[in-house]
């Protein structure tokens, strides 16, 4: 976002800006939220990634932490020990049934951005799933900054799924990866916080037992945006960056041994599934290559491609994910890149 828009933001935020962070439902956000979800709001496969990134990213031998917009479940792993685990939410029976929480506090903050919490009290704020229902953000962020230690952690997780009566407009109306700049730009004007790292985890497929795996829907995207607040002490543990384990890894030996084979099986050397022969289409607007056939690994559960997303966006290339191709022409492998799981299958000719 350019730095008119950054500018803009904030004072949107006061209702001068139009539509930006307007509601479909405008009424008391206690009344919404004072029904009880014990939904889960991610499939499972989401769901363990969340807890994965927290318990990641939260290096503290004894934090204190705070769960932003929280409900029953923080999504914190039982391997972290925090000191204390404060929850502010909305709905009272959720917050009580969270057994994580050293205690709660119910506070709109879109009627009171300002946290009711002393400068410098967290070592990691935690936002899952709600950065959207947020008509304030950048009083919020600013906020967060003023609460959280320095070189502490605001960590937000977002994905594509919303309550959309809530949700404020500009998210509404952005796709995901327009959501990824807006939450950026969210920490820049806040102007409490270091440069933002972003994880994504994206394209899996959905667990099996999932009522929409059937249809073909993947997995439920995650996005982890995080950065320290500043004056941090420079000795302080560095944060890991997030590895995206899906599938079991080869060796370099064992992925070179199943390439060297690969014109007699025909086999993705990742994950083992059956190449499908695709036409080269006939387009001179897209880089084209002299043989009319290739192999691509089509598999959704192909590790190589389920990586790729994260590596692709770490790369600077956001939104895009790669397949395995094979040139039997050349006998070379290569990666073909992919900006949706149905990208390229209209040309499969088997
Ligand atoms: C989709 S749920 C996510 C709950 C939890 N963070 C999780 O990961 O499961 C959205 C949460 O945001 C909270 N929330 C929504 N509007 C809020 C507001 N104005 N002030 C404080 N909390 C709010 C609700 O109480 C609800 O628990």
């Amino acid at each position: 976002m350019t730095q008119n828009t950054l500018k803009s933001l904030s004072s949107f935020e006061d209702g001068t800006g139009g539509k930006t962070f307007s509601r479909l439902d405008e009424s008391n956000d206690l009344i919404f939220y004072g029904t009880d979800r014990f939904v889960r709001h991610l499939d499972d496969l989401a769901l363990e990634t969340v807890v994965k990134v927290v318990g990641t990213l939260v290096v503290e031998d004894d934090p204190a932490i705070l769960d932003l917009m929280a409900g029953w479940d923080s999504h914190i792993p039982e391997t972290l020990r925090p000191l204390k685990v404060v929850g502010l939410g909305l709905n009272e029976n959720e917050l009580k049934g969270n057994k994580i929480f050293s205690d709660y506090v119910i506070h709109d903050l879109n009627r009171f951005p300002r946290l009711p919490f002393p400068d410098n009290t967290f070592d990691v704020v935690l936002n899952t799933v709600s950065v959207d229902y947020m008509t304030k953000p950048v009083h919020v962020f600013k906020d967060v900054g003023r609460v959280l230690k320095p070189g502490g952690l605001f960590l937000v997780i977002f994905s594509n799924r919303m309550f959309p009566e809530k949700a404020v407009e500009i998210w509404r109306s952005s796709n995901e990866e327009e959501r990824i700049l807006l939450v950026e730009d969210f920490f820049k004007e806040a102007g409490h916080f270091e440069k933002t790292t972003l994880f994504i985890s994206k394209g899996k497929p959905r667990p099996e037992h999932d009522k929409y795996a059937c249809r073909g829907i993947p997995s439920d995207p995650v996005y982890a945006l995080y950065a320290e607040k500043k004056g941090g002490d420079p000795r302080r543990k560095a944060r890991p960056s997030i590895t995206l384990t899906y599938g079991s890894r080869l060796t370099e030996e064992e992925l070179e041994e199943r390439k060297k084979r690969i014109k007699a099986t025909l086999m993705c050397p990742h994950c083992g599934e059956k190449l499908k022969k695709w036409a080269v289409p006939d387009n001179p607007f897209e880089v084209t290559w002299d043989n009319e056939f290739m192999y691509i690994c089509f598999n959704d559960h192909c590790p190589y491609y389920v990586r790729g997303w994260d590596h692709m966006s770490k790369e600077g290339n956001r939104g895009v994910s790669y397949r395995l191709m094979y040139n039997p022409e050349k006998d070379v492998c290569m990666p073909i890149p992919v900006p949706s799981p149905r990208a390229l299958r209209e040309s499969i000719v088997e």
